[in-house]
């Protein structure tokens, strides 16, 4: 059996406001940070964090800032899950929303890169989602710690 020390885990919910989005990002870098991420890696979690959180607050819940939004984070050994959701209004159509370039709101000047930025920067992005019941993004990235690097 594993043992639970090699387990970490930790959960955060807020209210779907653009003002929270830095505070989820550097939570999630702060609670990540015990693998002793490089920099790069800590930029890719930063950035994937954001294009997740912006997506549940504007396009789960169309800026209504009385929606919620939940991440958590797991950590095994040196892999770090993190799922990311809101209950607003979910996706339609999953492989067209995936497309790189496709986006639904092009008059709020979004570029439609998100998921294939998720997608690129971790090693495994997966999203569910249900019209009307929200969208949940579960996605697996290794750390490769910095002393194995220099050591
Ligand atoms: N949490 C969500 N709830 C509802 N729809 C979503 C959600 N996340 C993404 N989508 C849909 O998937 C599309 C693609 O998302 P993606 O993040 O790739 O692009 P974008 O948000 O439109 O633009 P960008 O992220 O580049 O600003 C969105 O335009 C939207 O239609
Ligand atoms: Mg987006």
């Amino acid at each position: 059996m594993m043992n639970t020390a090699e387990r970490n885990f930790m959960t955060l919910q807020f209210a779907a406001k653009s003002e929270n989005e830095s505070f989820a990002r550097v939570t999630v870098a702060a609670f990540v940070s015990q693998l002793d991420p490089t920099m790069d890696e800590i930029t890719d979690l930063k950035t994937v964090v954001s294009e997740a959180v912006t997506n549940c607050i504007i396009h789960g819940y169309d800026s209504n800032p009385d929606g919620i939004v939940t991440i958590s984070a797991e950590i095994i050994n040196d892999t770090v899950t993190l799922t990311i959701e809101d209950k607003g209004n979910g996706i339609e159509d999953l492989e067209l929303a995936k497309q790189p370039l496709y986006t639904s709101k092009p008059e709020l000047e979004r570029s439609g890169m998100g998921f294939t930025i998720m997608e690129n920067f971790m090693d495994e992005f997966e999203v569910s989602s249900q019209i009307g019941g929200g969208t949940s993004i579960r996605m697996k990235k290794v750390i490769v710690s910095k002393k194995a690097l220099y050591n």
